[in-house]
């Protein structure tokens, strides 16, 4: 398992580091086999496994079972587990969240957002956290690309240096222009971990779902499936139903 120094030195000698989303034991397992740097227990969880609209819809609770599950089925991975909408909303009850997913497993907790206090405290209490930066899907009222603008890009840019300064070890960049991904990317120590970011970035984070083709929905515009894994288990299942349908009494 990659430790927090073991990543930062990734990015000092520019070995790129990639993260992909799992949240369940099965999933988890096969992300361990494939050898990722860092397995994401994202709250798109919400979305992709439990069909809510929104991830401001899942808590702690979820977010635990969850963690656990991916814990027992990548137990040499680095797991960063999101920290769930309104989890973190003061630091007194981010820390006992923080700690919550960390027994569970995780290895590190994201929370979205330039929360300077519960970062603060998160990092006082030798909890390693992760920051989330550019589209926050917990409070965006729409899902396009975020810091065009310049004054949107500086506020950006600022957030995550910040960030850094409080002890922020990897921050998340989420659908953001390129150049800015980049030049966070040489500006801060943290790491910069990107999901629409451009390929500048110290390393990549994508959904499983998206990854293995796993729905019939929409893809974002930065994720294209590497398999068709909905359109197998379709298959898959009709050739099952098959042989049931054909066996005699
Ligand atoms: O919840 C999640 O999957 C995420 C990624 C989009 C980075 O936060």
């Amino acid at each position: 398992m990659l430790s927090v120094n073991e990543l930062i030195n990734k990015k000092r000698t520019s070995q790129k580091i990639s993260m992909i989303t799992a949240y369940d034991f099965a999933f988890a397992k096969m992300a361990e086999m494939a050898q990722v740097d860092q397995i994401l227990v994202g709250d798109s969880l919400a979305n992709v496994m439990l069909g809510y609209s929104s991830t401001r819809e899942i808590g702690m609770e979820e977010m635990l079972v969850f963690t656990k599950a991916v814990a027992k089925g990548a137990p040499h991975t680095h797991i960063v587990s999101d920290m769930p909408y309104l989890s973190d909303s003061n630091a007194k009850l981010a820390l006992e969240n923080a700690k919550k997913l960390i027994e569970a497993g995780a290895k590190s907790v994201k929370l979205e957002g330039a929360k300077l206090e519960v970062i603060e405290t998160l990092v006082a209490n030798n909890i390693a956290v992760v920051g989330h930066l550019g589209l926050l899907p917990q409070t965006a009222s729409n899902f396009k690309q975020v810091g065009k603008a310049p004054q949107e890009e500086l506020q950006i840019l600022k957030e995550a240096e910040l960030l850094t300064k409080l002890g922020v070890f990897e921050i998340v960049l989420e659908h953001i222009p390129s150049g800015l991904g980049q030049k966070i990317t040489q500006e801060v120590d943290a790491i910069t971990i990107g999901i629409g970011a451009g390929p500048f970035t110290d390393g990549q984070v994508l959904v499983l779902h998206d990854v293995l083709g796993m729905h019939n929905g929409k893809y974002p515009p930065f994720a294209s499936p590497f398999k068709d894994f909905f359109s197998e288990g379709v298959q898959g299942i009709k050739e099952y139903i098959q042989s049931v349908n054909s066996t005699s009494n």
